[in-house]
């Protein structure tokens, strides 16, 4: 049911258009994977997703399914189903009805139409909803509807542009893991857009981000958070703090008395350093380590954030919230955990 899919330098202009929204886009989805395409708004995400469905057409490049041209088919016949950014239910046609009808558009018989719709619908967690209309759903139900729409039609390829943005944030979770399960379960390949990091980083195999019409970057969720292409990507991934570090002769990069664990090769001298909050090991001010004081503090839940003044300037440092914590004023020594911490520039 499932397939490589290919983006192969994609080019698109809209008519009218005064620059391509997309300008070469490239980016592999491997068989029975979850692939997150992130970005912020307006990037071409969706753009890329009506591409794959054959509901815009490219001005360029290539889109290969198992190695077959999709371009060859027209849109009605590519192996590839698609949840939309707002849910497109029909309002007049009941739960059941909404899943079967590109079913029977495709001349499936109404029988086997409605078995394959109760077993959509069982699958995404609604048995017993069938006869329920879209206006009595509330907003996480349509949106599983939509998604079992497109399952019944048995994509070798899931589209989800945003299909959870209607929903609020604790079922958004649920339904996220749903989602996950389901195209695990079902070794499903999937593409879900998000614009929302955190997001993408939870639900994914794969994540590839976009920035105004072209590909930042690629990869697993882990390597785009901690070792970013871009200042771009660093920011986009998650909040970092940017220091002034000195790279010795042997390629070691310090921020005053610690060193980072990857040396970086370059030049002897000065060179930006980007540290994730929780890349940060906040130890007593009696150990070795860049001296610090506490200025500012908030409880962020599970976790603490401190804003701690250093010699190379202020940096943001994320704890786990465990006891009282440390007050503003209190010295600190900080330290580096293995990860987290990279030369943003020269
Ligand atoms: N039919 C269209 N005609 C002309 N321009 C369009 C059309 N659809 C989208 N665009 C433009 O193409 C760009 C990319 O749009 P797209 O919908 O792919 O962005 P997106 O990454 O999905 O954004 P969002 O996160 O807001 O959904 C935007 O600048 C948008 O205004
Ligand atoms: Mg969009």
């Amino acid at each position: 049911m499932s397939g490589l899919l290919q983006v192969r330098q994609l080019k698109l202009r809209y008519p009218g258009a005064p620059a391509d929204t997309l300008q070469d886009v490239s980016f592999d989805v491997p068989a029975g994977s979850l692939t997150a395409l992130l970005g912020p708004s307006g990037c071409g995400k969706t753009t890329v997703l009506r591409a794959i469905a054959g509901l815009a057409q490219p001005d360029g490049g290539q889109l290969l399914l198992e190695g077959n041209d999709l371009a060859l088919l027209p849109a009605e016949q590519r192996p590839v189903g698609m949840v939309f950014q707002e849910g497109a239910l029909f309002p007049h046609l009941d739960a059941h009805e909404n899943v079967m009808f590109p079913l029977e558009a495709a001349g499936v018989a109404p029988r086997e139409a409605l078995a394959r719709a109760r077993h959509a619908l069982d699958a995404v967690g609604l048995a017993g909803f069938g006869s329920r209309w879209p206006s009595t759903l509330s907003g996480g139900e349509q949106q599983r509807v939509a998604v079992a729409r497109a399952l019944a039609q048995a994509p070798a390829v899931l589209l989800l542009d945003e299909p959870l943005s209607s929903v609020e944030p604790r079922l958004r979770r649920a339904l996220r893991e749903e989602i996950r399960d389901l195209q695990r379960r079902l070794g499903l390949t999937v593409i879900y857009v998000t614009h929302d990091q955190r997001e993408a980083l939870a639900v994914s195999d794969h994540v590839v981000l976009m920035e105004a019409g072209r590909v930042v970057q690629a990869g697993s969720p882990r390597s785009l958070y901690e070792s970013p292409a871009t200042a771009f990507a660093a920011a986009f991934m998650g909040e970092a703090s940017i220091v002034t570090g000195h790279r010795d002769a042997a390629q070691s990069v310090w921020l005053g008395p610690i060193a980072l664990a990857q040396p970086h090769a370059g030049a002897e001298g000065p060179v930006q350093v980007a540290v994730r909050p929780e890349a940060w090991r906040v130890l007593h001010c009696a150990q070795p380590g860049l001296a610090g004081r506490i200025v500012k503090r908030s409880f962020l839940g599970r976790q603490m954030e401190y804003m701690v003044e250093t010699q190379l300037g202020a940096v943001l440092v994320h704890v786990p919230a465990v006891g009282a914590g440390l007050e503003p004023g209190a010295p600190v020594s900080l330290q580096l955990a293995g990860h987290g911490a990279w030369v943003a520039g020269g």
